[in-house]
């Protein structure tokens, strides 16, 4: 099989994207970006420390073990780390004030809310390209403890009708933010006060490649709710209009329970009841999560009792879990290959939503750019079904749109344009992934071996 890519260009990628994490690393932890995210992001951590395993285990490690100090005494991983020598973000820890609840962790100011759950799923694979393996299996041991509370916090404060789907609070806890998935019940919602919200983002990026301020006011709304109940889990589920059940959310849970149940093994720990649990979440996302006349999976509204199908990437996620059978995922993909849905005739794959939706917007956050993290999860979506060449052309036109256009946070997908912050830690370490399986499932250049590549 031949290479669209030299060998020294590889290197070089690896490189610079290697230098981007160090340039982003305050310590034991990785800002998401230089000063848009100045803190410790959860699932970006997850994300940095698997581009980081190939290249320094060590720093992976403490990667994810920093996330885990942040970890409340209910379980719950906050989805801000907030970094004490940085004071430019909104919402910052004043405005959040977590502290009020006394689950929230002594000496570290975090969140209140959490973020997609992949960190089981991060820290097996730090174990998979460990260079040294005892020293892994010391790290997992490590952070045995507070993993499994982090699976119970789900189980026990999130999964309402006790059939494994776990609900959202915040559009920031789906990890999408803006995305127009959301825009039905957002509307719905009116805040009875005047917000007070001082962005500071807009200072930074282009406003028009931002969520709104109608969007953060409120999003800024709902914290305010969630502040009054001292961040209750219990009455946040009865007094808050957004409770959802998203598919992206729920399938990355899955394929993080998976990862837990062979940490498990590992660790000579009994699989029984993560298992359980993974089984009743594929039913549920088989059933209550999918829509037979549409073909389509989408996302649960608890509060108002309806499943939301609006055609973004997301509704896609079920792919990489390897739950839908093969007949279903063909459809699916058929339709990530379109060119009237996430793949233009010109320019780069995958679009965010999809071009046919009237919310498409090319350069506007969730709502339309390439996303790297999207783009590595479907591409594992199309290796599962077999779709191997197809999995192929997705890196290379992936590894291509960064080598062009730099390690930004979003990319605009009709042109390749980077978007939203430069330097962004999770394009620079999935790219690093990227090319590392693009090396050893064959696909690329024949006489080097990905060891190699990094150690030279
Ligand atoms: N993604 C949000 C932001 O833009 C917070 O999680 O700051």
């Amino acid at each position: 099989m031949t290479s669209a890519f030299s060998k020294s260009e590889l290197r070089q990628l690896i490189q610079q994207a290697g230098a981007v994490l160090t340039a982003n690393n305050f310590g034991n932890a990785t800002k998401p970006a230089p000063s848009l995210y100045p803190h410790q992001w959860n699932w970006d951590s997850a994300f940095i420390a698997i581009g980081l395993s190939h290249l320094n285990q060590v720093q992976a490690q403490r990667e994810i073990s920093a996330m885990f100090r942040g970890q409340w005494k209910n379980g719950m991983v906050p989805h801000i780390i907030f970094n004490p020598t940085a004071s430019d973000y909104f919402p910052g820890p004043a405005f959040w004030a977590s502290r009020i609840n006394p689950a929230a962790p002594d000496n570290i100011l975090t969140s209140g809310i959490t973020q997609p759950p992949i960190l089981a799923w991060a820290a097996l694979q730090i174990y998979y390209n460990a260079g040294d393996t005892r020293s892994a299996l010391d790290f997992l041991r490590s952070i045995y403890p507070r993993l499994c509370r982090y699976h119970s916090f789900f189980h026990t404060n999130r999964n309402p009708d006790g059939n494994g789907l776990v609900y959202i609070i915040h559009p920031w806890e789906s990890g999408l933010d803006n995305s127009p998935r959301w825009d039905q019940i957002m509307e719905g919602i009116v805040p009875k006060e005047a917000q007070s919200v001082l962005r500071t983002d807009v200072n930074i990026i282009a406003e028009n490649e931002r969520p709104t301020d109608h969007e953060y006011n409120k999003y800024s709304y709902l914290v305010d709710l969630f502040r009054k109940t001292q961040y209750d889990q219990g009455q946040i589920l009865q007094e808050s209009p957004f409770i959802v059940q998203p598919v992206l959310f729920n399938s990355l849970l899955y394929v993080d329970l998976e990862a837990r149940e062979r940490i498990d093994t590992l660790l000579g720990a009994d699989t029984g009841v993560i298992k359980a649990w993974r089984g009743q979440l594929k039913v549920a996302i088989q059933t209550k999560l999918w829509d037979e006349t549409s073909g389509s999976f989408g996302d649960y509204d608890l509060k108002n009792r309806r499943l939301f199908l609006k055609d973004t990437l997301a509704n896609y996620a079920p792919l990489f879990t390897g739950i839908p059978s093969q007949a279903v995922a063909d459809r699916l993909i058929a339709r990530l290959f379109s060119s009237e849905q996430y793949w233009p005739d010109s320019g780069f794959p995958l679009t965010s939503v999809s071009m046919a939706v009237p919310e498409f917007d090319p350069v506007k956050y969730w709502r339309g750019p390439v996303w790297i993290n999207m783009n590595w999860l479907m591409i594992q979506g199309l290796q599962k079904y077999g779709y191997h060449s197809q999995a192929k052309e997705l890196t290379e036109k992936t590894i291509t749109l960064i080598r062009d256009h730099g390690f930004y946070e979003y990319f605009n997908p009709l042109t390749g344009a980077g978007c939203g912050t430069d330097q962004f830690s999770w394009t620079a370490a999935l790219l690093i992934d990227l090319i590392m399986k693009y090396l050893s499932t064959g696909a690329g250049i024949n006489e080097e071996t990905p060891g190699s590549l990094v150690n030279e």
